[in-house]
């Protein structure tokens, strides 16, 4: 199997950086390969505009989905998107591993999916959900919290994940990838909490990259998470009861 992560972090000796390499170790330890796209360290550029396009199908007007399109079709598409379309496309399993901002992604991830994934290229019509680009393909969404566990939840202080990871995961599920449930590293706060010493929390968080590990070495006793399809919908798109 081949795994490419996306990894989002400005700094390099984070909880996250540290995520990201004890993942590579464990997929690279049970014989598989990895690359690794490190957003921050390639200056990815998340903020879709005209300038990224070299030959428009229309210089007055920017149409983002009319200009992806085009440079689709005409292969003309901006080297580091080109470059990154083809790391999915070599990945059996792409994992994103972030920490949550703000209820979310990082904003240059959400960019990253705004420029990767093309309109025409890698999804259309009919090309979408679960006839989308990359069925049969795996996804991973890894996010790191700084609220602790039980803070989480619906109606809970921290929010509910299931809402806050829902875009990004639908977002894979719509070109096509088959997701897996998340794995969300709880309670990673640099100056720790009031009422936990340092020595437990370490110990936390060094625990929590083993179970990290060991969740990669057996990828297929988790069940994916459950997406409706085209067989769900009228042709109106309505869900049918
Ligand atoms: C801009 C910003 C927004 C954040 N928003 C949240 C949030 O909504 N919920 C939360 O639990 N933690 C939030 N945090 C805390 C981060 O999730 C936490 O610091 C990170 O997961 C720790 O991982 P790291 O040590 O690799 O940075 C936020 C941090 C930053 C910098």
């Amino acid at each position: 199997m081949h795994a490419h992560i996306v990894h989002v972090h400005p700094e390099l000796s984070s909880y996250n950086a540290a995520m990201t390499r004890s993942a590579q170790q464990a997929l690279s330890t049970c014989g598989h390969t990895v690359t690794i796209h490190d957003l921050y360290r390639t200056n990815f550029d998340p903020v879709e505009r005209g300038q990224h396009y070299s030959d428009r199908s229309n210089a007055q007007f920017f149409s983002p989905l009319a200009e992806q399109r085009h440079a689709s079709r005409t292969c003309s598409l901006p080297h580091e998107i080109q470059s990154e379309i083809g790391n999915l496309e070599r990945a059996d399993l792409v994992i994103l591993q972030f920490p949550l901002w703000w209820h979310g992604p990082p904003a240059i991830l959400k960019g990253w999916m705004d420029r990767v994934f093309v309109n025409g290229g890698l999804y259309s019509g009919r090309m979408r959900y679960d006839t989308g680009y990359f069925r049969r393909k795996l996804a991973l969404v890894s996010v790191t919290t700084g609220a602790p566990r039980d803070a989480f939840g619906p109606g809970s202080r921290g929010g509910d994940l299931d809402v806050m990871l829902w875009p990004i995961q639908y977002s894979l599920h719509y070109v096509g990838f088959t997701i897996l449930p998340p794995f969300v590293s709880y309670g990673v706060q640099g100056h720790g909490y009031s009422y936990e010493d340092e020595f437990c929390q370490r110990e936390r968080l060094v625990n929590n990259l083993t179970q990290w590990r060991s969740r990669l070495t057996c990828l297929d006793e988790a069940l994916p998470l459950e997406f409706p399809g085209w067989n769900d919908w009228d042709d109106e798109g309505r869900a049918i009861r």
